[in-house]
C-alpha cells in the first residue's frame, strides 16, 4: 500500500521528543514489510542531514507557492518530502518554539499551510505523480488534514495517531479565515472546540481510524481523568479507536554497538556497565563511586513527566545513599529549582539543562535506575531504552509505562518476568516509597542482576507493532 506519513518531526532530521523517534523508525519498519511509505514534514532551518536534498515540485496553496523538496531519512531508503516555505520554517528555533524558547506566534498559519500542502499531495495535485492509499497523520500539527480531505471526492483513507492528547493546537476562531478553511467544517461536531479552532479535534473527528501509542492509553483517554475534554468524542468513536504500542529503534538504542557510550556491553557482559557508570559520574562531576546507585532522568521538564513530584521530595531523596543524573529542558521554574539543588548538593545531583543526545545515551548506559514518574504517558520510550541497557525503570502505572514494565514482586521475580519498579497513583509520597523499594532491591545483587537481564532480553523492536499498523492500513 502507498502511505503518506505526516509528521512535524522525525529523528535524526529534527527531534524534540518521542514523536521524532517513532517517525524516524516506524516508516523504516513498514518499508521493510514491503509498504511504500513516504514521510512529509516541514523544512525547518534546524533540519540536519548528510543526504542530498533535491527540488521536486511546486504546489499552489491558496495562491501561495510552496516548494516540495525530496531527500531520504538518513541512512535508510525511506523517502522524505520537505515542505519548503522559508517565511514560516527557515528560522532559528525548533518546530514549536523560537530561539528564545517562546512558542511561535503563528503556529496556526505554519501548520495550517503544512496541512493544506499535505492535502494537495494526497490528492495528487502536488505534481509528484504519486497518490497515497492512506494518509497517516500524527498529533495536532497534522490535524486539519483529515478534515480538509473529508471534503474531497476520491480521497485517500485517513488514520490519525494520538501521541499526546494534551497538546491540541487550539486557536482563536479568526484562524478559520486566515487559514482559508471551508465554513462547513466549523461546527461543534467538526473543527470547533468550545468556540476555538482545534487542530486535534479536527483530526479525531474526521479520520477514518484513530489509534494511540499504547493499549492502556487508548482506554484511559476515554475517561474524564485523561481525556483532556475529548473523552466524550473518543468514547463515541471507540469502535474505530485502538492502541498500538510503540516499538523502538533497536539499532540506534543497542548497548552492544552504541558509539555514544564508554563501553559496549550485553546481557552476558553486564559487568562492563560499570565503566559507563564511572564515565557518567566523571562527565557530570559526581563522585566516582561504583557502589552508589545512580538514578537517571532524561525528559522534557514538564508536569506530564511528574518533575514537580520529584522536586517535592527531592530533599528527602537526596538524604538517601544515591546519586541523581538529570538531563532535560522545558518549564523554566523546574529548570531553576533543579539547578539550585545541583548547586547546593554537587556530590549528590548533577543537572544538565538542554538537549544532548550523546549524554542521553550515556545516562541510559551508566545509570542503575531510570526515573519516569509520569502523570500520564501515552507510551514513553525511555523506559524501553532503559530495559535494553540494563537500567531498571522506576515508573508510575499509567499508559505505556503500565504496558511495558513488569513490577518486581515475589511472583514476577520468581518467574523471571520482573523488569522494573511500578507504583500506583502518581504522588510524591508513592514515588518516594518506590525509590526506597528500588534501593532495597539494589542491595540484593542477585535479584537485581536478574531484573536487568529480564529487561535486556525483552523484544521492544518494531516488528510486532509495524505488523499491527500494516493490518490497520489493510482494513481501511
Ligand atoms: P515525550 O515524547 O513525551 O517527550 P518519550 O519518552 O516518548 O517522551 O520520548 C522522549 C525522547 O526524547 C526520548 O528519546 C528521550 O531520550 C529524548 N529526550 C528528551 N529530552 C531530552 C534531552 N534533554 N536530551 C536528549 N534527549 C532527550
Ligand atoms: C508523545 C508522548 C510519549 C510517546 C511519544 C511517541 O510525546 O508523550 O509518551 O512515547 O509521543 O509516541
Amino acid at each position: 500500500k502507498k502511505i503518506l506519513f505526516v509528521t512535524s518531526e522525525a529523528h535524526p532530521l529534527i527531534k524534540t521528543g518521542g514523536l521524532a523517534d517513532v517517525s524516524g523508525s516506524l516508516p523504516k519498519s513498514l518499508v521493510d514489510l514491503g509498504e511504500d511509505v513516504r514521510i512529509i514534514l516541514p523544512y525547518y532551518q534546524a533540519i540536519k542531514t548528510n543526504e542530498a536534498i533535491y527540488y521536486k515540485s511546486t504546489a499552489k496553496i491558496n495562491g501561495t507557492e510552496v516548494n516540495i523538496l525530496e531527500t531520504r531519512l538518513p541512512g535508510t531508503e525511506v523517502m522524505v518530502w520537505l515542505v519548503d516555505y522559508p517565511k514560516f520554517f527557515k528560522l532559528p528555533g525548533n518546530p514549536y518554539h523560537d530561539e528564545a524558547g517562546n512558542p511561535w506566534p503563528n503556529s496556526a498559519e505554519r501548520f495550517g499551510l503544512f496541512c493544506h500542502t499535505v492535502v494537495e499531495i494526497a490528492m495528487n495535485r502536488g505534481y509528484l505523480d504519486w497518490k497515497p492509499d492512506t494518509v497517516h497523520c500524527n498529533d495536532w500539527q497534522s490535524g486539519l488534514v483529515s478534515a480538509l480531505l473529508s471534503l474531497e471526492p476520491g480521497r485517500p483513507t485517513t488514520l490519525f495517531t494520538i501521541h499526546n492528547l494534551a497538546y491540541q493546537g487550539l486557536f482563536p476562531k479568526s484562524a478559520n479565515f486566515s487559514l482559508n478553511l471551508p465554513s462547513q467544517l466549523w461546527d461543534s461536531g467538526g473543527t470547533e472546540f468550545h468556540g476555538k479552532l482545534s487542530f486535534l479535534k479536527s483530526g479525531l473527528t474526521y479520520a477514518d481510524r484513530i489509534n494511540t501509542v499504547s493499549p492502556t492509553y487508548a482506554l484511559e483517554i476515554q475517561s474524564p481523568q485523561f481525556g483532556c475534554g475529548l473523552d466524550g468524542l473518543l468514547s463515541h468513536r471507540k469502535d474505530v479507536l485502538s492502541g498500538i504500542l510503540n516499538g523502538i529503534d533497536t539499532d540506534h538504542w543497542n548497548p552492544a554497538t552504541d558509539t555514544h557510550i564508554a563501553a559496549n556491553f550485553k546481557s552476558t557482559t553486564l559487568n562492563k556497565k560499570a565503566l559507563n557508570k564511572s564515565a557518567l559520574q566523571t562527565k557530570l562531576s559526581l563522585p566516582t563511586n561504583n557502589k552508589a546507585p545512580v538514578f537517571g532522568l532524561i525528559s522534557r521538564l514538564v508536569e506530564q513527566k511528574g518533575i514537580d513530584l520529584i522536586l517535592e521530595c527531592l530533599p528527602e531523596i537526596l538524604a538517601l545513599p544515591l546519586q541523581l543524573a538529570v538531563l532535560g529542558s522545558g518549564n523554566k521554574e523546574f529548570e531553576r529549582q533543579l539547578s539550585a539543588f545541583a548547586k547546593a548538593n554537587p556530590d549528590k545531583i548533577a543537572v544538565k539543562i538542554g538537549y544532548d543526545e550523546e549524554l542521553a545515551h550515556l545516562i541510559e548506559a551508566g545509570a542503575d535506575i531510570f526515573l519516569m514518574p509520569s502523570r500520564y504517558e501515552p507510551c514513553g520510550l525511555n523506559q524501553m531504552y532503559s530495559q535494553r541497557y540494563g537500567t531498571i525503570p522506576l515508573v508510575s502505572k499509567v499508559g505505556g509505562l503500565a504496558d511495558t514494565v513488569v513490577d518486581a514482586l515475589p511472583e514476577s521475580l520468581n518467574n523471571h518476568t520482573a523488569t522494573g519498579i511500578v507504583f500506583d497513583e502518581t504522588l510524591s509520597g508513592t514515588l518516594f516509597e518506590a525509590i526506597k523499594r528500588a534501593l532495597m532491591l539494589y542491595s540484593q545483587p542477585k535479584a537485581w542482576r536478574q531484573i536487568q537481564v529480564n529487561g535486556m532480553l525483552k523484544d521492544f523492536s518494531w516488528k510486532h507493532s509495524a505488523e499491527q499498523y500494516r493490518a490497520l492500513y489493510g482494513q481501511l
